[in-house]
């Protein structure tokens, strides 16, 4: 780190009394770990220029959640370019694949990929063919494992996901463990592919080897529009969007863990960007009926959401029914065993599982 910049980061606060979300601007001063916070609407000094031990340079991330003066703060976007420009530079990025064998398990992979402070970039569920498998793993074409291989990778859905931060190729490898599941439950019990892989083929999880192959395979999973068939089955289904906050704060993969421990099918997964226009389109029923459309416009536009189709019998009323009452404080006294509910621990929780919904 520079020994003397002043690094800005858009927060934002859940006002509890006014319902609302407030933004602030933090800055964070280097040369001696100072903190200072501008109020964005009302453009004034919300705390000058402080000591505060609590917050460190490395607590300062997108998605993280910093305490100020009791206040929950969620760190939604750099602040100026030069902070965007110093922190982006420095993240690696990799491809992560959830492999046929553990599709169902995407929640619980998604969880552990947050909690080991990664960001998403970018995921979508997607079907291989033979084909694309096959020149996916080109590089190991001959090899006696390779047939397997392929048939393997072609057999039913998988995950793909674009993992950022500091040295990401090598800490989710690390996270995975070793190639072959048996000898990671013997040496690396905790990891992803001992918990839910397979066998020496079947083995839950991929990941990129070094940054020119993290390039290769990013390029081929995100960079080539409509090659891939969706996973998505369109019968039996409902829409689960879950929104930028939820995103941001690296709760998705345990909502999404809790949706199939409820016994809804997963069916597919994509995260995406909504642009102001789209998102008022998308809420537009809203529009005139809910006082806070606005807001939540704003909101639905401010990151990446993840679309989830969800499968049942009846899944739209189902889906309903385990999500609870729109305001988890409520689901906690009414309906305490909701996702709204179990996802409301605190304040922070509260909010962000507000703004999960499910519609047609
Ligand atoms: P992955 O990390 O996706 O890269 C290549 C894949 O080939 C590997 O995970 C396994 O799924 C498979 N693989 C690698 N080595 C072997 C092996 N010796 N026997 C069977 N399958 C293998």
């Amino acid at each position: 780190m520079p020994a003397d910049n002043r690094y800005a980061f858009l927060v934002e606060w859940l006002d509890p009394q006014a319902q609302l979300v407030r933004q602030y601007l933090l800055f964070f001063y280097s040369i001696d770990g100072t903190v200072e916070m501008d109020d964005i609407k009302n453009r004034r000094k919300f705390l000058r220029r402080c000591e505060y031990p609590g917050i460190s340079f490395q607590d300062l991330y997108l998605g993280a959640t910093v305490s100020v003066y009791s206040r929950e703060l969620v760190i939604v976007d750099y602040g100026d370019e030069f902070t965007k420009g110093q922190l982006e530079q420095k993240k690696e990025k990799t491809l992560a694949l959830i492999k046929p064998d553990a599709f169902l398990k995407v929640g619980k992979i998604l969880n552990a990929i947050y909690k080991d402070g990664f960001r998403v970039g970018r995921m979508r569920s997607l079907h291989l063919s033979r084909g694309d498998a096959q020149e996916f793993y080109a590089e190991h074409r001959g090899k006696p494992f390779y047939d397997e291989l392929t048939e393997f990778m072609s057999s039913g859905p998988i995950v793909a996901l674009e993992l950022i931060s500091d040295g990401a190729i090598q800490k989710w490898r690390k996270l995975i463990g070793p190639t072959n599941t048996f000898k990671a439950r013997d040496e690396a019990p905790s990891s992803l592919r001992a918990q839910f892989g397979t066998d020496g083929t079947r083995n839950a999880c991929h990941g990129s080897d070094s940054p020119a192959s993290a390039d290769r395979e990013l390029n081929f999973f995100f960079n080539q529009p409509g090659r891939f068939p969706v996973t998505a089955r369109f019968n039996n289904c409902t829409l689960c969007v879950i929104k930028p906050h939820v995103v941001k704060a690296g709760v998705a993969g345990a909502i999404v863990d809790s949706i199939v421990e409820e016994g809804f099918e997963v069916s597919a997964a994509e995260m995406f960007n909504l642009t102001r226009v789209n998102a008022a389109e998308f809420l537009e029923v809203y529009k005139g009926v809910l006082p806070e459309y606005n807001l939540m416009v704003e909101e639905m536009s401010n990151g990446p959401c993840i679309a989830l189709e969800v499968r049942s019998e009846h899944a739209v009323q189902a889906m309903r029914e385990v999500m609870g009452p729109h305001d988890p404080e409520l689901a906690r006294v009414l309906r305490p065993q909701t996702i709204r509910s179990k996802h409301g621990l605190d304040k922070v929780i509260d909010r962000k599982s507000t703004r999960l919904n499910s519609s047609h």
